[in-house]
């Protein structure tokens, strides 16, 4: 029997033949943090009495989720994350340089490698075949202190991805659509894995997107395979010497395994309050639903792509008078990119918020709370009550070309009608 990617990486990894169901202890290359759960991370490190980490130079603290700190308290953790990373030889990835699982993925993280992460979208890095997951900060503690964690190695789901996206439709639109069909809690600490001529040209930013979402189906990590294309990113981000090809075995076993056409795909909308309340944009229940504020931002959808896509909706145009646009950046990078191809002036001079790069809005620390009653078309990944600062306000999830076009109207709309 051949192997998922899943038992592929795991074995690599443990030089055991694993499969599917055993436990395994899984040797750590990475682990990120956060400066929203890193805290207590460092408190139970403490606890647990460790003198040092496994290896500082392969922890990293990202302070994204308050970034630049909006309170006093916010600020004193961050001193704290400082002052423990400066301790013990840990980095520090600061204000204003991006989301963790943005840098992450720019920066370091390779194929077959495995990524423990202090927040749950750490399974973004599936897009470049690394076993990317999210823990408590308990069990990153320990990992931080051993090097090591246990796991029981997931089942997997296989997706099979069929044609081209149509005009107007995206990979943020199939994850939707997947996780529609899967169901919020359908793949409850499965491996999702993608694979099809859909998935062969697809970029990693596009992959990203959809590995980011695997968690909100419940998975364990949302894998793709390592090819030619995770290679040109690599090649793209200085790490073109690290590239191992790694796919699944065809004769692999699969717990369930789903064909999807993409070009039947519509845009796609996550209605409020759950992340599988799933409709076509085209829908008669949900078009033209009135929004207050739209966000473009976000691990799921702040990359440059993203960012390009709502440009060339908004340029020369004016956002709707009563919407507040919010754009953010995912990282540094992705901010200088987009200064340099003029989309930051077309989004600005559209009546766009360009904020710092970081979480944001999409976890309503700061920078684009809600007000009672209002709803924000946002293209980060989570729509729960609340989400965004007010329990009072609801969230639709959509893709960023679906937002922009919205963000022109001051209503939810189908992208394909303002192109
Ligand atoms: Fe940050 Fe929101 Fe992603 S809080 S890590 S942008 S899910």
């Amino acid at each position: 029997m051949g192997k998922t990617l899943a038992e592929k990486i795991l074995s690599m990894n443990t030089q055991l033949d694993i499969r599917q169901g055993e436990y395994a202890v899984v040797n750590i290359d990475r682990i990120l943090l956060q400066d929203g759960t890193a805290p207590l991370a460092i408190k139970r490190f403490k606890e647990m009495e460790f003198k040092k980490l496994f290896d500082g130079s392969r922890v990293t603290f990202y302070i994204d989720h308050a970034s630049p700190s909006p309170r006093q308290e916010l600020s004193n953790d961050h001193l704290a994350i400082k002052d423990f990373a400066r301790l013990y030889g840990a980095n520090v990835s600061g204000v204003g340089d991006g989301i963790c699982h943005q840098i992450m993925s720019e920066q370091s993280l390779l194929p077959g490698e495995v990524l423990l992460g202090a927040d749950s979208h750490t399974c973004t890095g599936g897009a470049l075949c690394a076993f990317s997951t999210g823990m408590g900060s308990t069990d990153i503690a320990t990992a931080m202190g051993l090097g090591k964690t246990w796991m029981r190695v997931p089942e997997s789901f296989k997706f099979i991805l069929k044609g081209k996206f149509l005009p107007g439709v995206y990979p943020k639109d199939l994850i939707l659509k997947i996780i529609n069909i899967v169901g919020a809690d359908g793949a409850t600490y499965k491996s999702m894995e993608f694979v099809g001529e859909t998935v062969e040209n697809m970029a990693v930013e596009d992959r990203m997107t959809i590995s980011n979402m695997a968690v909100e189906a419940g998975a364990k990590c949302g894998l793709f395979p390592s090819d030619a294309v995770t290679k040109e990113y690599l090649k793209d981000h200085g790490r073109k010497s690290a590239y191992g090809e790694i796919q699944p075995d065809d004769n692999a076993l699969y717990e369930k395994t789903f064909e999807i056409n993409v070009d039947e795909l519509t845009p796609m909308v996550s209605m409020p309050h759950t992340v599988d309340n799933v409709h076509s944009v085209t829908n008669d229940e949900v078009k033209n639903t009135s929004i207050q504020q739209a966000f473009i931002g976000s691990c799921t959808n702040g990359r440059i792509e993203d960012l390009r896509i709502a440009s060339r909706i908004l340029k020369g145009k004016k956002k709707h008078p009563d919407v507040r646009l919010i754009v953010s950046p995912a990282s540094r990078a992705v901010y200088g990119r987009a200064m340099e191809e003029g989309i930051l002036t077309a989004l600005f001079e559209a009546g766009a918020v360009i904020i710092p790069p970081g979480c944001g809005p999409c976890i309503g620390i700061h920078l684009g709370v809600l007000g009672d009653g209002e709803t924000c078309v946002a293209t980060s990944n989570r729509n729960f009550l609340g989400r965004m600062g007010n329990p009072n306000s609801q969230i639709i999830l959509a893709s960023p070309a679906t937002a922009a076009a919205s963000a022109l109207t001051g209503k939810l709309t189908d992208p394909r009608e303002v192109f």
